[in-house]
């Protein structure tokens, strides 16, 4: 499986933050905000990576990232989204990447503290269609929310103001080859983006679509107070693996 993760857009809601960079350059704790998808994907043996970017500070990715040394790899893709036309336009362009494989898809600006070896795995088995993770959150309208019923997800609803539930759509998702298809019969949102959240919802309608929920604490770093969330997350995670077993 390849993996893609997508950090173009420009960050308007941490401005003046990323007036003058992007928002995936700036820090987490001890790290610049897309090391840790980058980190997670390599975790889950995930070798092959893209790196889609864009804005005016495209070129700094490659400065930071480089081959991808620091993650132990010997090379690294990369592509520009012009614009901002949503995580899906941002998607399409790992088309030829792709090349007709099966993609694990992480957004730049998502943190998880636990591994999604296990969910990668499931989904290689898997023999088409796509894959979710799902996590509990109690402030749901800030996500794609999903409705489940039994043990199906019937569909998933972009930033609801009255959430169906409290399972938001984290930014972690496993797609077969149609996924580019299925972009190609979007249409931009309200807020003129195209959507991820309808390509979920077009394997929904395909019965096609999978899910499992996320170990450990899950967040996006997008605004002021996810980011600053973010940041204290990993060093209370880093802090407690440098305890001395049985201290509390
Ligand atoms: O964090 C999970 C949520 O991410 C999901 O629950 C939502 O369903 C999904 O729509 C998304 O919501 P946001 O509104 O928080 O996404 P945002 O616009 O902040 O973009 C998230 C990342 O996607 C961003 O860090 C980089 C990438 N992106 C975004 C846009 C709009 C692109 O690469 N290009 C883009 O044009």
């Amino acid at each position: 499986m390849k993996g893609v993760v997508l950090a173009g857009g420009t960050g308007s809601r941490l401005h003046p933050l990323t007036k003058i960079t992007n928002k995936h350059l700036l820090p987490i704790y001890d790290k610049p905000m897309i090391y840790y998808p980058i980190e997670t994907l390599v975790d889950a043996g995930i070798r092959d990576i893209l790196v889609v970017t864009g804005g005016k500070n495209a070129g700094d990715f490659l400065r930071l990232l480089a081959n991808g040394k620091a993650f132990g790899l010997s090379h690294l893709d990369y592509t520009y989204q012009e614009g901002e036309g949503g995580i899906a336009d941002a998607l399409a362009l790992a088309e030829h990447f792709a090349d007709g494989k099966k993609l694990c898809v992480m957004l730049g600006d998502n943190i998880v503290e636990g591994s999604i070896r296990q969910a990668v795995e499931e989904f290689r088995r898997q023999e088409h269609g796509a894959k979710i993770l799902l996590r509990e959150v109690h402030d749901a309208e800030r996500f794609g929310v999903a409705e489940i019923v039994g043990n199906r997800i019937v569909g998933i609803e972009e930033k609801p103001k009255h959430p169906k539930s409290n399972y938001a759509v984290t930014g972690i998702y496993m797609y077969d080859h149609t996924v580019f298809d299925k972009v190609r019969t979007l249409v931009p949102s309200a807020r003129g983006e195209l959507e991820i959240t309808d390509v979920n919802n077009a394997y929904i309608r395909e019965e096609t679509m999978t899910f499992s929920f996320l170990e450990g604490w899950w967040t996006d770093a997008g605004t002021f107070d996810s980011l600053l969330r973010a940041a204290n997350l990993v060093e209370k995670t880093r802090r407690r693996s440098c305890e001395p077993a049985g201290r509390d």
